[in-house]
């Protein structure tokens, strides 16, 4: 049975235009064509290139829906300019590949590349069945599986990125990082080419949203991304058929015809700034500058550069720059013999790649920077002739004037800055940045006895051969099968019945009249944590759940946090029915039924002293003079040392050295030492959060409470032996905790919130 498979990616392997419908070029492409279809049953979704008239779009969609299981995604030619030349490859491109000085940024981008990302998830959720896989492909769609993931829970997603990912110094030069990133983490299954890139990709995800990882696992809001490494391959039996079948040989022919008797160095690639072209044509001119005129004569250096993304100007001045500096180069060095640079701007057909690579002596392949390279994987391939029994190499060999074929393998240059070098280890290996390096390589490689490359190609071809597209593919799709691993017990989130029997018996509380307290901590809790704790006031949707609280007139609400009295009046001093308890519990702001005439803030911690304070201020001042980005907190009742703001690693360390010294030190004193979210909190055993649920729960008599937290500081309360039919304890996020329920995020606590309050009418 094929495995139903929804392919989603921005170009289909088919481009329209006005001209009719050709095939679209590029690594991609190539790659997933191969997939094969007996073994997948394969919807592919993605935009086709062009803009059709709405009147033939119909037309279009369905011819490409019944003869290829193409699912074409019109965009309006504004729409897509902003999204595919704007921010897709002017913006996220340049910095994928390390070229920030390309990059370009506008915000109508941004907007239409959000809008584009909806349009597909639109499309997929329309037709994707409940559990289904959906594999999104490629930097066009980062948003996208974060949005399938919302528009249906139940989808297994994938994502693959086809381009490096980069150091996250680079990455976080763009406006939207933060976005994108989480757009990606909507994926269950994340792909890279190289082990690098998913470090990379990592690094940039726990710098940038603060998330946890292991090596292959990131963990954010209760949810798990599995990241995987696989390079991909080429559709390596059509590449086999091709090489066996009978048009190659008339290729061959008249490429030989043509070219005879000269040694032919060929580059194919897509005319990308990314390619290198430039300072290739600089090292092929140091090279053609060395060699004597005879040599020169017998040299052809071929370019097929296709034609790529006309529309944005880096890639059609690059094309002015490449044609003038071939025409300087041939200008310096034809002869009424040869012109030694060949350039072809256009696209070739299967055939006559296959025989442009069986033909040449030498492939030239040195990007910049570049995700995989396939090119060089196809290459390795058409070199049959390797006298390991190719059966091809006898027909090749035997057709007429064939100059042009070698008898033994070709040599293969390829650039050190692509995914491909860690595969294609045997190749020579260059620094593209270097055009006195691939002079040389190219020296090499033309003088490169026939046993030495016979000697490297061997191990290439058997890993091109072996793993080729089909086993890329099924590779990716197996491990998206596979049931995620499973949560650990820290993180399973409670069940929905269990879920929705709390709201009742809470909702049925409020409803009928019952006294009923809510303690609930703010921050990680009630808010999301953000980066700056000084900006975290209530968002929109925290904001409609509070003004729903505080009108319920049984409802004691209570926001109990490790936060000063300031903070707390900044965020919620507004709300004059609300019960604030700040610094875990050392003063009290009372308010709705348990507010007296004064409305002051009132210390809870009169009869304690403060006497360790000082000692530890000195210790944790020399901790934030070593770990930039950290800052201390003196609060009446302890101190504070933050790091969310430090380096995620770095900070995690010197947190735990910290932890150490304070054992240490204040080993006799009367004070606790806690871990949070990204501080180290150092307070008083006698000041703590359960000790102030106490003060309120003494005060006046209550049906029903309510408590939800998100970490250590938190378990106190989650610790009070209360009846337990008479409360219900909430941990949200990941931890262990002694709470009898969990969820995984302050938005779904305040969905829970807002089910159990929706209908109640109690409202003062
Ligand atoms: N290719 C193409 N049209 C051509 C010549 C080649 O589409 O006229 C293919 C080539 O066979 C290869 C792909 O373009 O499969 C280029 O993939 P690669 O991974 O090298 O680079 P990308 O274009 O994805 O950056
Ligand atoms: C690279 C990208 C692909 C893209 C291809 C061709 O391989 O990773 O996502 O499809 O280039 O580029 P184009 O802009 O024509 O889609």
């Amino acid at each position: 049975m094929p495995t139903p498979l929804i392919n989603v990616s921005n170009r289909l392997p088919v481009t329209v235009s006005d001209r009719g419908i050709k095939k679209s070029s590029g690594g991609l492409v190539t790659a997933l064509e191969g997939l094969p279809r007996e073994q997948y049953d394969l919807t592919w979704l993605g935009w086709p290139g062009g803009y059709p008239a709405p009147d033939r779009q119909r037309g279009i969609e369905d011819s490409l829906r019944e003869e290829h299981g193409y699912e074409p995604v019109f965009l309006s030619k504004k729409l897509a300019d902003a999204h595919y030349e704007g921010l897709s490859n002017s913006s996220i491109w340049p910095l994928l590949h390390y070229l920030p000085s390309y990059f370009k940024y506008r915000t109508e981008w941004w907007e239409a590349y959000q809008q584009v990302n909806e349009i597909f998830a639109e499309r997929v959720l329309q037709i994707a069945a409940d559990g289904q896989m959906v594999w999104v492909h490629d930097y066009q769609l980062m948003l996208l599986p974060r949005l399938l993931k919302s528009g249906n829970p139940t989808l297994k997603i994938g994502f693959f990125l086809h381009t490096p990912f980069p150091s996250s110094e680079v990455f976080r030069c763009h406006p939207n990082r933060e976005a994108l990133l989480e757009g990606v983490l909507g994926a269950d299954l994340c792909g890279f080419h190289t082990f690098g890139y998913l470090r990379q990709f990592r690094n940039s995800v726990s710098h940038m949203l603060g998330a946890s990882s292991e090596i292959t696992t990131i963990r954010h809001d209760g949810e798990q991304t599995q990241l995987g490494v696989y390079p991909i391959g080429i559709p390596a039996a059509a590449f086999e058929k091709e090489m066996a079948g009978p048009a190659i040989l008339e290729k061959l022919t008249r490429l030989s015809a043509e070219h005879g008797g000269k040694r032919l160095v060929l580059s194919v690639e897509r005319l990308d700034y990314t390619k290198g072209i430039l300072p290739r044509l600089e090292a092929i001119e140091l090279l053609l500058a060395r060699m004597a005129q005879p040599e020169r004569d017998a040299i052809k250096f071929m370019f097929i550069s296709i034609p790529t993304r006309g529309g944005v100007d880096a890639y059609r001045k690059l094309r002015e720059s490449v044609e003038s500096r071939v025409g300087a180069i041939n200008g310096k060095f034809a002869t009424l013999h040869n012109s030694p640079v060949h350039f072809i701007h256009g696209s070739v057909n299967f055939t006559e790649l296959c025989a442009l690579y069986a033909a040449a002596d030498v492939a030239l392949v040195t990007p910049l920077r570049d995700g995989l390279n396939l090119v060089a994987k196809e290459y390795v391939a058409c070199q049959r002739d390797i006298g390991t029994g190719g059966e091809a190499a006898a027909d090749v060999a035997g057709a007429p004037e064939m100059a042009s074929v070698r008898a033994t393998p070709g040599a293969l240059i390829l650039s050190e800055f692509t995914g491909a070098a860690e595969e294609l280890f045997s190749a020579i290996m260059v620094n593209p940045n270097s055009p006195e390096a691939v002079a040389d390589a190219i020296r090499l490689a033309l003088d490169m006895p026939p046993e030495e490359r016979r000697r490297r190609m061997l191990p290439m071809r058997q890993r091109v051969l072996s793993y080729d597209a089909e086993a890329w593919a099924s590779d990716f799709v197996r491990d998206l099968s596979l049931p995620h691993p499973p949560q650990s017990a820290s993180l399973q989130l409670s069940p929905q019945p269990l879920l929705q029997a709390a709201i009742r018996r809470l909702r049925g509380a409020i409803e009928a009249g019952r006294r009923v307290a809510m303690f609930l901590d703010y921050d990680g809790t009630l808010r999301e944590i953000i980066k700056d704790p000084f900006t975290a006031k209530p968002t929109p949707d925290l904001t409609e759940l509070l003004d729903n609280l505080v009108r319920l007139k049984n409802v004691e609400l209570v926001i109990i946090s490790g936060r000063t009295t300031t903070d707390l009046d900044m965020f919620l001093g507004n709300y004059s029915r609300l019960t604030l308890i700040a610094e875990h519990g050392g003063a009290i702001r009372r308010g709705g039924s348990l507010r007296p005439v004064e409305e002051k803030w009132e210390r809870l911690d009169t009869n304690l002293t403060y006497g360790w304070k000082a000692k530890v201020l000195k210790l944790l001042q020399l901790f934030e003079r070593s770990t930039p980005g950290s800052q201390i907190e003196d609060k009446p009742t302890g101190l504070v040392w933050h790091f969310r703001r430090a380096d995620h690693e770095f900070g995690e360390h010197k947190a735990r050295e910290l932890v150490q010294n304070l054992s240490n030190l204040t080993a006799n004193d009367p004070i606790e030492i806690r871990r949070g979210r990204r501080i180290v909190e150092i307070a008083s055993t006698l000041v703590n959060k359960a000790s102030a649920v106490m003060r309120v729960l003494q005060e006046k008599e209550y049906d029903l409470v309510l408590i939800a937290g998100d970490d250590a500081t938190d378990e106190s309360m989650f610790r009070l032996e209360l009846s337990e039919s008479s409360t219900v304890t909430i941990r949200v996020g990941g931890g262990e905790t002694s709470a009898k329920l969990r969820v995984a995020t302050p938005s779904a606590l305040r969905r829970f919130l807002r089910s159990a309050v929706s209908l109640s009418s109690a409202v003062a």
